[in-house]
């Protein structure tokens, strides 16, 4: 996958792209980043990319004129030039242009109720969930792995959805162009999940006040946020999107745990168990938060570890470290467990935790 990132701070990326996980995929070609400086596009002997906002108030915007000079340069065509056609709507410079083909598995032709699931052949999909709520024009509640879950759909759309097409090596998804911006809608490790499986993913860096609202609602297929707080750019935003989805392009892992976890969209100590029978890290699949973790030595300032992850017994370990996240999740983040996918061992295991902790 490729990543094409617009900015006024090129050389903030330098160091981040030098190191760890994210230079290996690099220098083995499982992912490439494109860094593109929002100056090369200005004409004045200043470089504006900025302006003064209509209605007054505080701090400068980025002009709308660069942003799109600098999408233009990369293939992006405003999106209502994206969406006459399959040609018109994907063309990219230089990557090739083709249809956007999601087949819907046979039984989820009919009647769709509200919040009904819609399942989506991965076999023959090829592009994100997100862009097939686009291209059907619906907000999705929940986009998880090939699971959309919408509002409403009507039956005749599912079935010119079902019928429109299938997986094709000469139909690369078109680029998904994103926003970054503390308006925009929260990034989770499921849109991390959607993004490593489009081939292109622009990213504009907002700064300043914002960006000009015409270049969201021209070019930007979304508007994301990585946490409630405001940051002074989008480039940290930008770095924290780019990783996170990197690591879930298959072959970038070196395990390649995260394909293992992808296949499981509400994984469960259970089924993300391995081969071994040994659990591996959770990361929050499963809709939980991770176990601890320890290694060696097996005792470090007057703490020993869990003498539960020395003994080699496996079940015990899976079970050990399913309480574990049960106890996190119930610490640190409370809410999630609304929408975790609970067995009725965990259950019990959450309720006695209750009562133990008062
Ligand atoms: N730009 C400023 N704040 C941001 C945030 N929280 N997420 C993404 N981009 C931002």
């Amino acid at each position: 996958m490729r990543f094409e990132i617009v900015t006024i701070f090129p050389e903030f990326f330098t160091s981040i792209f030098e190191n760890g996980i994210l230079r290996r995929a690099l220098a083995e070609g499982l992912v490439s980043v494109g860094v593109h400086d929002l100056r090369a596009f200005t004409h004045d002997r200043h470089r504006t990319v900025d302006d003064r906002p209509f209605g007054g108030g505080e701090g400068m915007v980025l002009k709308p004129e660069p942003l799109a000079e600098a999408l233009a340069s990369l293939g992006i065509q405003p999106k209502a030039a994206r969406q006459k056609g399959p040609q018109a709507a994907d063309s990219i410079s230089s990557e090739g242009g083709g249809g956007f083909n999601p087949r819907i598995k046979p039984q989820s032709i009919g009647a769709l109720a509200p919040e009904e699931k819609l399942v989506i052949e991965p076999v023959l999909y090829q592009g994100t969930t997100l862009q097939l709520a686009e291209k059907l024009e619906i907000e999705p509640v929940l986009c998880q792995g090939t699971t959309l879950v919408v509002p409403q759909m009507q039956q005749q759309e599912r079935g010119a959805l079902a019928t429109e097409g299938s997986y094709s090596e000469k139909s690369p998804s078109r680029p998904h162009v994103i926003l970054l911006s503390a308006q925009g809608r929260p990034f989770t490790q499921a849109m991390a999940r959607e993004l490593a499986a489009t081939e292109r993913v622009v990213l504009i860096c907002g700064r300043y006040e914002g960006v000009d609202e015409r270049v969201n609602e021209l070019y930007c297929d979304m508007e994301l946020s990585i946490g409630d707080y405001v940051l002074s750019g989008g480039e940290l935003a930008a770095a924290v999107v780019v990783d996170a989805t990197m690591r879930l392009v298959p072959g970038v892992l070196g395990n390649e745990a995260s394909g293992d976890f992808e296949s499981f969209g509400v994984a469960d100590a259970e089924i993300a168990a391995a081969d071994d029978g040994v659990p591996r890290s959770q990361h929050g699949a499963g809709g939980l938060l991770d176990y601890p973790h320890y290694t060696r030595p097996a005792e470090f300032g007057g703490l020993r570890v869990p003498e539960t992850l020395l003994n080699g017994d496996h079940a015990q370990i899976r079970r050990w470290r399913r309480e574990q996240q049960l106890r996190k999740t119930l610490a640190n983040r409370p809410d999630l467990l609304e929408g975790a996918a609970l067995s009725k061992e965990d259950r019990k295991l959450l309720e006695s935790i209750r009562q133990e902790i008062g």
